[in-house]
């Protein structure tokens, strides 16, 4: 099918026909192949990997330095998905400027598009990023690095109220030009009342099943992180299990002395063996 571009992305609503849009989190390069070849439209560089990879409690603790490693590795594998890099926190919140250097290093790493999480107040800096020819996608309803100010990890817009300013928050960011948008953590009419309101599409969260796409973790979706399993999370594989299992099977080999055998050790040939005076002794 080949790579889809920005502008392909940005114009793909369900509801004028289309798709639905496909996005996986990938982190390192093996990643990007497996989401690649299983055809994900788009792969997020997400700072989830803050709390898949590198064992954090929440997203708060990685720097737009970890992003670009990790936006690196993911590019390294020239995916046929478009690359989202995700903009950690405090790499967006001191100033417009800070905020396109900061995005400039992860397009630099192979990122074909950033993700900012925020409504309105994230107006400014999403302003100057596009006009910097930087694509930018937005995210809205629970978003990770509010965790604090949210008081914990929380379904967003459940009253009328705040379900109507997610709406005009997506309206703002569709109109100041972000190709799409994530609805992460809103109950399903929300996400469907948000979807018909903007003409961008939306990449739903646990956000039901009316966004224009839906979005996953890598290790949720493969059953790698089995501690926490959220509601809106389907595993379709258990890679815990198979990897302790694989690995229990090797640490057995290695004790009984089954590993290595001898096909998977190199020899020395018999003058050589002879010349240290080894032939016969030992391999
Ligand atoms: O970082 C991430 O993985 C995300 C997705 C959950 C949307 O932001």
């Amino acid at each position: 099918m080949g790579k889809l571009t920005v502008p392909t992305i940005g114009a793909r609503k369900v509801g004028n026909g289309a798709d639905p849009l496909v996005m996986v989190t990938a982190y390192d390069a093996p990643g990007a192949r497996i989401a690649s070849e299983a055809g994900a439209d788009m792969i997020l560089v997400g700072d989830s990997v803050a709390m898949v990879v590198l064992g954090y409690d929440d997203t708060l603790q990685v720097t737009i330095d970890d992003m670009v490693h990790h936006v690196a590795a993911v590019a390294r594998a020239k995916p046929e998905s478009l690359i989202v890099g995700d903009m950690p926190w405090m790499s967006f919140h001191v100033s417009p400027e800070d905020t396109v250097r900061n995005a400039a290093k992860l397009v630099k790493a192979g990122a074909q598009a950033v993700k900012i999480e925020g409504g309105r107040k994230r107006l400014p800096m999403i302003e100057r990023l596009i006009s910097a020819e930087i694509p930018v996608m937005g995210h809205i309803g629970l978003t990770p690095q509010s965790v604090h100010a949210m008081g914990g990890f929380k379904v967003q817009g459940k009253k009328a109220e705040a379900a109507r300013k997610l709406a005009q928050a997506a309206k703002s960011l569709a109109h100041a030009g972000c190709f799409a948008i994530v609805l992460e953590g809103v109950p399903v009419k929300v996400a469907q009342m948000v979807t018909e309101a903007v003409d961008v599409p939306t990449i739903g969260i646990g956000a039901g099943p009316h966004c224009d796409g839906q979005v996953l973790v890598y290790h949720d979706i493969l059953g790698i992180e089995d501690r926490i399993m959220p509601k809106f999370v389907r595993r379709y594989a258990d890679v815990k299990g198979i990897s302790v299992d694989a690995m229990s099977a090797f640490a057995d080999d290695v004790r009984s002395g089954a590993f290595p055998n001898d096909g998977e050790s190199y020899h020395l040939n018999d003058a050589q063996a002879e010349a240290l005076g080894l032939y016969g002794s030992i391999d």
